[in-house]
């Protein structure tokens, strides 16, 4: 659990740097850090010069906070994430979303690439996540609990709000942006999974399996955040079709997405 010390330090760091005080949070996906670009006058802080911030190398990810106006809202941006299974500990993962409470933000939408499990699908669609699985077998909150942060046995019943959730679609309606719903499976990766694997979890119930976004969620509500997530189902996954899956794959087909992604985030965001 995070210690109220280090997320104050880290806090009064970034206040010091810019006058910036963001309400929005977004943390950017694998290939989706481009809609950071969109941010207008940003003051970029790279996560090396954070206190308290661990260090990123996963490819595709920048790893840089941005802190500017979007669509007239003040936000800040990851562009690129801390992964589990970079080894990376869960403390380390979140640490962000608890100095993105800290500074002010209570809307926080959060993005991955992922694999799709549900077969009506297609690589390229954006999933709205209304539920998810935790398959890792941890969480981020074992540990002693700062009552300073949150409660000791938060309620999970809506972790993806509802209301955010309702902009989101009404917005993708609009835009006529096809918008899928389903529910993401937390995977520890690093490896993709196993076709056997697959089956398995798509009995379990999940429409989409990715290696982010769960521990971040869970910590956001915790801290008693608003969360909207939004995948990229950059293909399909492992043993639906008969290929190999990659990771260039997942970059390239995230990439392709990108317009519909930055315009419905964008879109959302307004009427946040
Ligand atoms: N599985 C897990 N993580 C992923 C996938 C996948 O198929 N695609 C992109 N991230």
């Amino acid at each position: 659990m995070h210690n109220s010390q280090n997320i104050s330090e880290t806090r009064d760091f970034i206040m010091s740097q810019t006058d910036y005080r963001p309400t929005i949070g977004l943390i950017l996906g694998s290939g989706l850090g481009t809609l950071a670009d969109e941010i207008v006058n940003p003051y970029k802080i790279p996560y090396s010069e954070i206190p308290h911030f661990a260090k990123s190398e996963a490819i595709g990810h920048a790893n840089e906070l941005i802190i500017g106006e979007l669509m007239g809202k003040t936000v800040v941006a990851m562009k690129g994430r801390f992964h589990f299974y970079e080894g990376f500990t869960l403390d380390e993962v979140t640490f962000p979303v608890r100095v993105m409470k800290a500074l002010g933000v209570e809307n926080l939408i959060i993005t991955n690439a992922c694999g799709a499990i549900n077969t009506s699908f297609s690589p390229g669609d954006l999933m709205l996540i209304t539920d998810h699985i935790n398959l890792v077998g941890t969480n981020p909150l074992i540990g002693p609990n700062n009552d300073e942060l949150g409660t000791r046995f938060p309620d999970v019943s809506q972790v993806y709000n509802l209301d955010l959730r309702n902009i989101a679609s009404a917005v993708a309606k609009e835009q006529n942006i096809n918008l899928q719903e389903g529910v993401y499976a937390w995977w520890s990766g690093p490896a993709y999974e196993t076709p056997a694997e697959i089956r398995m979890i798509r009995t379990l119930g999940a429409d989409a399996v990715g290696m982010s976004t769960v521990p971040e969620a869970i910590v956001a509500i915790h801290g008693n955040m608003k969360v909207l997530g939004i995948s990229c189902l950059t293909n399909m996954a492992c043993g639906i079709l008969d290929q190999p899956l990659s990771h260039d794959e997942v970059i390239e087909v995230a990439a392709l997405a990108r317009d519909k992604f930055i315009k419905l985030v964008k879109e959302t965001i307004t009427r946040m």
